[in-house]
């Protein structure tokens, strides 16, 4: 069967919220400490003790949101420890990741400063696990309040004037695991009862959202849209990707055998029916989709690499890895109508990382292309795409070899993402933009000839993306030749 799809440019289909290409930074391994903050005597060049080679990179892609300070460490982390002058702070061990020392010198104070410099809205997870109500409240007073209280002028104390403007707010991380053990019907309470004292004060409005399932946990959902829809902005899942199994051993991010291609993708591709089943749900409680369902933890997760320490988690990224991103994004984007916000995991150092640094060298993934490559998406408005395409069975579940996405920049620009997940052969997509004059088409390719081409820091520009020149325009007919195992991007204006 031939490859064709159908982009009807008159057709939009609503804005994809630009916060789909949001991150994640967890107080893990070597992702806030070594990749984001060195403090202001390192010799790595640093604004205020942030690296300055990290913010120059990720403002270019761009990122809209930035989830902080975990994962499992958000309820376990006691904000007031992060805040005042650091050689005070207090030194607590980071149970979860590593067992190691966590200073606290980046708290509260830094993360904001760091959101500043990037651009980008600060996305809070506050601690139900192991903290209290109160100390969830005083946390957004601290952080919010414009006036005289006693957490606002605490902030004062430490330096902070004005209040900083925070909209999203997490109550609590994977509370039927690490944030707690809960039962859905204890934590819908429990987020009910915190939600309330996570307050608004003057115009800061804040987003609340709810932990939400695991992977297919549909009971959860279940159970917490009919307990506490109304109470609440969003809903979080989490999905990883991983060709093998958790506990007994996931796979290797580089020199993993063949068979593993496909299944990883095909993992990837999965998403598609856990939004699809999640949204149902939520559908029956919320018809009109009010309450978005935020995938603030997605990814692949490889086992660590040889020698390091395996509570960091960090592992190579590859062209694997950039199909990973580039198929999940497209299905997020397809999905625009319930998904408004994603947190890819995690931004530095841990995961599928955008930035992998050794000390003051610093190098940029797959992943982190295919994130530039996107960006053009952001609040852009989706277009109808229709497309015909080979389906395998890996597993028994489908994986379609081509994946797409349309959008129209407000500038009228259509940009259009494809992957092509076959790691053998190159294919060809006819794509028919209806109504639309073809002129002016660019565009580029992110592809590697290994099945693991992957950057390193002897050879960070490895994989990067080059000039896309593997087309033919006839009338409304754009015909592209996708290489194998690419991610490509194409702009018609
Ligand atoms: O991203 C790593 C961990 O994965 C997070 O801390 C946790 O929420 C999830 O299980």
């Amino acid at each position: 069967m031939g490859n064709k799809a159908v982009i009807n440019a008159d057709v939009g289909q609503g804005t994809i919220n630009k916060n789909i290409y949001g991150h994640f930074a967890e107080h893990l391994g070597r992702c806030i400490y070594e990749g984001i903050w060195v403090g202001e005597d390192s010799s790595i060049p640093n604004t205020n003790g942030i690296r300055k080679d990290v913010v120059e990179a990720l403002k270019n892609i761009k990122i809209p949101v930035l989830r902080w300070p975990g994962g499992c460490f958000a309820d376990e982390y006691h904000w007031k420890d992060g805040i005042g002058p650091r050689e005070n702070r207090k030194r607590m061990v980071n149970t979860h990741w590593g067992g190691v020392i966590e200073n606290n010198h980046f708290g509260t104070h830094e993360f904001m400063m760091l959101c500043d410099m990037l651009e980008t809205e600060p996305y809070i997870c506050g601690n139900v696990g192991s903290g209290t109500v109160q100390e969830m409240s005083e946390w957004v007073e601290y952080m919010t309040f414009d006036g005289e209280s006693p957490m606002a002028n605490l902030r004062k104390e430490n330096g902070k004037d004005e209040p900083w403007p925070l909209k999203y707010f997490g109550v609590g991380n994977e509370n039927w695991g690490c944030g707690g053990n809960m039962r859905p019907q204890y934590y819908a309470d429990l987020y009910r009862r915190f939600q309330t004292y996570v307050r608004n004060y003057g115009d800061n409005k804040i987003y609340r959202i709810a932990g939400g399932p695991n992977v297919d946990d549909y009971n959860w959902t279940e159970v917490l849209m009919r307990e506490a829809a109304n109470m609440m902005d969003g809903l979080s899942l989490h999905y990883y990707t991983m060709p093998g199994e958790f506990w007994t051993g996931k796979g290797s991010a580089t020199n993993f055998p063949e068979a593993e291609w496909d299944i990883t993708l095909q993992r990837a591709y999965h998403i598609k029916e856990l939004i699809e089943k999640h949204s149902t749900i939520m559908d029956k409680y919320d018809p009109e989709k009010r309450v978005g369902l935020i995938i603030d933890e997605w990814g692949a997760w490889y086992d660590v690499e040889e020698g390091t320490n395996p509570g960091f988690l960090y592992q190579q990224n590859t062209i694997r890895d950039a199909l990973v991103a580039g198929i999940s994004l497209n299905i997020f984007n397809d999905h625009n109508d319930r998904v408004q916000m994603t947190n890819i995991a995690q931004t530095i150092n841990v995961l599928q990382a955008m930035i992998l640094t050794d000390k003051e060298k610093m190098i940029l993934t797959p992943t982190y292309h295919v994130f530039e490559m996107y960006k053009v998406h952001q609040d852009a408005e989706k277009l109808a795409l229709a497309i015909q395409t080979d389906v395998k069975k890996v597993d028994d579940k489908d994986l379609p070899q081509i994946t797409a996405s349309a959008s129209r920049a407000k500038d009228g620009t259509i940009n259009i993402t494809l992957c092509n997940v076959d790691k053998d052969k190159e294919t060809d997509l006819e794509i028919d933009l209806r109504g639309v004059d073809v002129q002016n088409v660019s565009g580029r390719v992110l592809t590697a000839n290994e099945l693991d081409a992957h950057n390193t820091f002897d050879n960070p520009d490895n994989v990067k993306p080059v000039e896309f020149t593997d087309f033919q325009v006839n009338g409304t007919v754009l015909t592209v030749k996708l290489p194998s195992k690419s991610v490509t991007a194409i702009s018609v204006k």
